[in-house]
């Protein structure tokens, strides 16, 4: 495909949209992969699936492929779930909660998310959905931006209460936050906090300059 080789030149746009939550969508060939950024940084395939699959691997690939249910909070073109699926060759039941409804016909249409068949793709606020929910999970993939933004339910007790308590016991929460100042540092330093003695946490800085990974286990 052309358009595919001349990106490892220079990127070739091929879809493009102003939007509300992400000031904009693209679809772009870079570097030989389709990636979508919004305006100001990359949402799926680039650096963010790279930071992910680090993440995945912190846990353990090994360990995750025994797992039952995942869930992803802030689905995008769905990078990580391809990761999932392809490499980590993950089988069990797959639960997406994605905000924005044209970001889910961009993942259907350009990242063929619909073709994969374990695979719940439900359009809802995160917030909303973990309030409603009555599964538990044995991962729970935290990647929510609105932009560079990190909205900051993510940071609030209700919030990690209440995804503490859909992880089942030897689960683990991976989240993905972005720390550009002093002030993010710091929010993030008061977010570990937040875990006691029923939790193991590991934290990952610079993970592709500006991205700092948690790895939360709820011991058993
Ligand atoms: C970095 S992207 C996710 C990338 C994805 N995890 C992947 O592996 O490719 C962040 C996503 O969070 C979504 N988002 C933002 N606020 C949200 C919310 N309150 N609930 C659910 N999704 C949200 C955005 O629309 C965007 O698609």
């Amino acid at each position: 495909m052309l358009a595919k080789l001349f990106s490892y030149f220079i990127p070739i746009n091929v879809f493009k949209k102003n939007s509300v939550l992400s000031k904009s969508l693209e679809v772009s060939w870079n570097n030989g992969e389709l990636v979508l950024d919004s305006k100001n940084t990359n949402y799926s395939y680039g650096s963010l699936q790279r930071i992910l699959r680090k993440g995945l691997k912190y846990i353990g690939f090994d360990r995750i492929k025994k797992f039952e249910s995942i869930l992803i909070l802030g689905v995008a073109g769905g990078s990580v779930i391809k990761t999932l699926v392809e490499e980590v060759k993950f089988k069990g039941q797959i639960t997406g909660i994605e905000i924005d409804e044209e970001i889910v016909e961009i993942a259907n249409k350009y990242f063929k998310l619909s073709e994969i068949k374990n695979l719940d793709l439900i359009i809802d606020d995160a917030f909303e959905f973990v309030l409603k929910t009555k599964e538990k999970y044995d991962l729970i993939i935290i990647d929510i931006f609105q932009d560079t933004t990190m909205p900051n339910f993510l940071f609030e007790d209700f919030f990690i209460n209440r995804v503490n308590y859909l992880l089942k016991r030897d689960g683990f929460i991976l989240f993905n936050t972005m720390v550009i100042n002093e002030r993010e540092r710091v929010r993030n330093l008061d977010y570990k906090k937040k875990f006691n003695g029923d939790f193991s946490l590991r934290m990952y800085p610079k993970v592709e300059v500006h991205n700092e990974l948690f790895t939360i286990k709820k011991l058993a």
